[in-house]
């Protein structure tokens, strides 16, 4: 090990999502299998305990890059020097719950803790947003640092795009490793877009018909979170903690020559997507940075299903601006 431990904070740390991401973290799976990691687990005081028992047993898996593990209640000291922050921790929503009230008291945690990136975070912070509603907390938590640049907030929907893959792969009965170009556009929620108008197998067009694209393709990958929760009782766990470590993963290391992946990142306009929200695009990573793929043309029917995703952002950032979270 040549290299200086990389601080990765983890809130959230106690959670189903946690216990699926720290160890393959400590693994080396999250950066390289050169690069040593110290991990930083933010909890609620609450689950500190809880947190610590997780830590036991990272010190158990006598993991070759784990450099250290550290316990925090508190978001200054959880983000302070941070590197790459995986924001998990969420308020879940409850029975009676209204979508305001979750995204009020979403508010409750991912303003102080975008207070405490702006605050303490190393330079070259990196922030993925995990946690639901995740576009929106991840608006909220960079409007309360505006001292990172905005590029580095995004929220999670590369799992979205794994399931996408998923299911075009079965369909088409060919490997995930030969589809390209899928995208998924909007929100991390049920009027998210999955599209296949550019995916490539082969370096060529697929063909799909449009009914099953509509009743079968789109509805699948939207709602697979809640068929999750409907079969296990729980919501997807494993997954998830899988998506994000290929999310930061790709964000570090780069996507493949000719090849996108899907993330929610600040939008800067392109395709309509009003300026500022946090929005699903088909991105490349490069030198450690995503992108937006520019220049795509994008049919009748993408455009209608991108704009009623991006018309509910919109309606989660108004609600939010309301609430004076951002
Ligand atoms: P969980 O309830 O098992 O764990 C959440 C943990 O967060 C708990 O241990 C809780 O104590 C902790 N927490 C709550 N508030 C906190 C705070 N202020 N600071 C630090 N920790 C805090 O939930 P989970 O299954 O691990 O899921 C976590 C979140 O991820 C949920 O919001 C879930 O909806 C979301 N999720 C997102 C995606 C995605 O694709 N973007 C996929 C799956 C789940
Ligand atoms: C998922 O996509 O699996 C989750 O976001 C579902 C949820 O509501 O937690």
């Amino acid at each position: 090990m040549t290299q200086a431990p990389v601080n990765v904070t983890v809130t959230g740390a106690a959670g189903q999502i946690g216990y699926a991401l720290l160890f393959r973290i400590a693994s080396g799976q999250l950066l390289g299998q050169d690069v040593p990691v110290k991990l930083r687990l933010l909890e609620i005081p609450q689950a500190v305990k809880a947190a610590e028992g997780t830590a036991m047993e990272l010190d158990d898996g006598a993991f070759p890059l784990l450099a250290g593990i550290d316990i925090f209640d508190d978001p200054k000291q959880a983000f302070e020097g941070t590197n790459i922050a995986l924001l998990v921790g969420a308020r879940p929503r409850s029975k009676g719950m209204e979508r305001g009230d979750l995204l009020e008291a979403n508010g409750g945690i991912f303003k102080p803790q975008g207070e405490a990136i702006n605050a303490g975070a190393a330079d070259d912070i990196k922030v993925l947003v995990v946690g639901n509603p995740a576009n929106t907390n991840a608006l909220i938590a960079r409007s309360h640092a505006p001292d990172v640049p905005a590029d580095r907030f995004t929220a999670m929907t590369r799992l979205d795009h794994n399931r996408a893959l998923a299911q075009l792969s079965k369909k088409l009965g060919v490997p995930v490793t030969e589809i390209k170009k899928l995208a998924i556009w909007g929100n991390h929620s049920a009027t998210q877009y999955p599209s296949v108008q550019h995916a490539e197998v082969a370096g060529k067009g697929v063909e799909v018909d449009q009914a099953w694209l509509e009743n079968d393709f789109i509805p699948t990958v939207a709602k697979r979170g809640a068929a999750i929760i409907e079969a296990r009782g729980l919501s997807s766990a494993a997954s998830a903690a899988s998506a994000a470590i290929d999310h930061v993963y790709t964000w570090v290391n780069g996507t493949a020559e000719g090849d996108w992946t899907s993330a929610g990142v600040v939008s800067d306009g392109s395709y309509g997507v009003a300026e500022g929200l946090i929005s699903s695009f088909p991105v490349t990573a490069k030198n450690g940075k995503y992108e937006i793929v520019q220049g795509l043309e994008i049919d009748d029917f993408s455009r209608a299903r991108i704009d009623a995703s991006v018309a509910e952002l919109v309606e989660e950032r108004d609600t939010v601006q309301k609430l004076g979270l951002i």
